[in-house]
């Protein structure tokens, strides 16, 4: 949590030269992930999609380990939000399998998913809007009946403190980011291993997204594994240990976020061109 705002640095265990390097991290570039962290959340052939005719998802692999910061980019209608909802266990497997911390939870309930370490801040409809700041971070812990309330609201006002300033406000008061904010704090009030975010500067105006991505940037930080979806591509993969380019359904590319960024070909197709 001491690295400056807007600098996301790998952990030093993903470091090619192991410990001690945090600080001569170049600035906004993550260092390639070494792939040696254990790995967390692994999706492998997952086939699915809303209709027994129609699959969204065409047999796409992904993995995340500790730790790790990755983004998910591609064309709109890819099946970016799906296959998050496919995670989540909101959208059933037709097949493949989904394993966290190497426990298979393909057909758990969305609940049983969440108690076991995934969290998920869907892209709208994210927070209780009659409810207080307070009472969305109080609903956000129900599925770990084991955690002390005071000890995990402690731990967001740390990561949020505009939130700690408006806790008696209906969050319908906040402003989109702000809402952004509870939205995410709401989903790590159980402590996920993984956070899982569709889109979390969608509707922001321009001078909040960055914010946003450091925001993330911070609670990757504290050592929550990120699954993003972004469709501010090039920023999103640059804070980003790794990402995967989703299209039809399909893998389409994956690597690091810079080699992504210097692929001429992603460029081409997926970020609008030029450099
Ligand atoms: N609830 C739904 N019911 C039926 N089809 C859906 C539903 N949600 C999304 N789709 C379809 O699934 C495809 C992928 O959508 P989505 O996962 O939202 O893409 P992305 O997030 O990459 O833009 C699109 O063709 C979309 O129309
Ligand atoms: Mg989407």
């Amino acid at each position: 949590m001491s690295a400056a705002p807007g600098r996301p640095q790998a952990s030093s265990h993903r470091s090619p030269q192991g410990e001690g390097n945090l600080m001569s991290a170049a600035p906004g570039r993550p260092q390639a992930s070494s792939h040696r962290s254990p790995l967390v959340l692994h999706a492998h052939g997952v086939v699915a999609g809303y209709s027994p005719e129609v699959d969204i998802l065409n047999g796409v692999n992904l993995s995340v380990h500790q730790a790790e910061m990755v983004t998910v980019v591609g064309p709109n209608g890819a099946g970016k939000s799906t296959l998050l909802k496919a995670i989540v266990g909101l959208v059933k497997l037709k097949q493949g399998h989904i394993t966290l911390q190497g426990r298979d939870i393909a057909g758990l309930r969305a609940s049983a998913v969440a108690r076991s370490g995934l969290g998920y801040v869907p892209q709208r409809e994210n927070v209780f809007e009659t409810l207080s700041v307070r009472e969305n971070l109080e609903i956000g812990l129900t599925p770990r009946t084991d955690l002390d309330l005071g000890d995990r609201l402690a731990v967001m006002y740390g990561l949020f403190p505009r939130l700690a300033e408006r806790l008696l406000q209906p969050a319908g008061n906040l402003s989109g980011g702000e809402r952004q904010m509870l939205a995410m704090a709401r989903a790590l009030m159980p402590d996920p291993k993984v956070l899982l975010l569709d889109e979390p500067t969608a509707g922001l105006a321009p001078r909040f997204v960055q914010a946003m991505f450091e925001q993330v940037a911070a609670i990757n930080r504290a050592g929550v594994s990120i699954l993003m979806v972004e469709q501010n591509a090039r920023p999103a993969l640059a804070m980003s240990h790794r990402g995967y380019v989703l299209d039809l359904g399909r893998n389409a590319y994956e690597g690091s976020g810079q080699s992504l960024l210097d692929d001429p070909k992603v460029a081409q197709l997926y970020l609008g061109g030029g450099r």
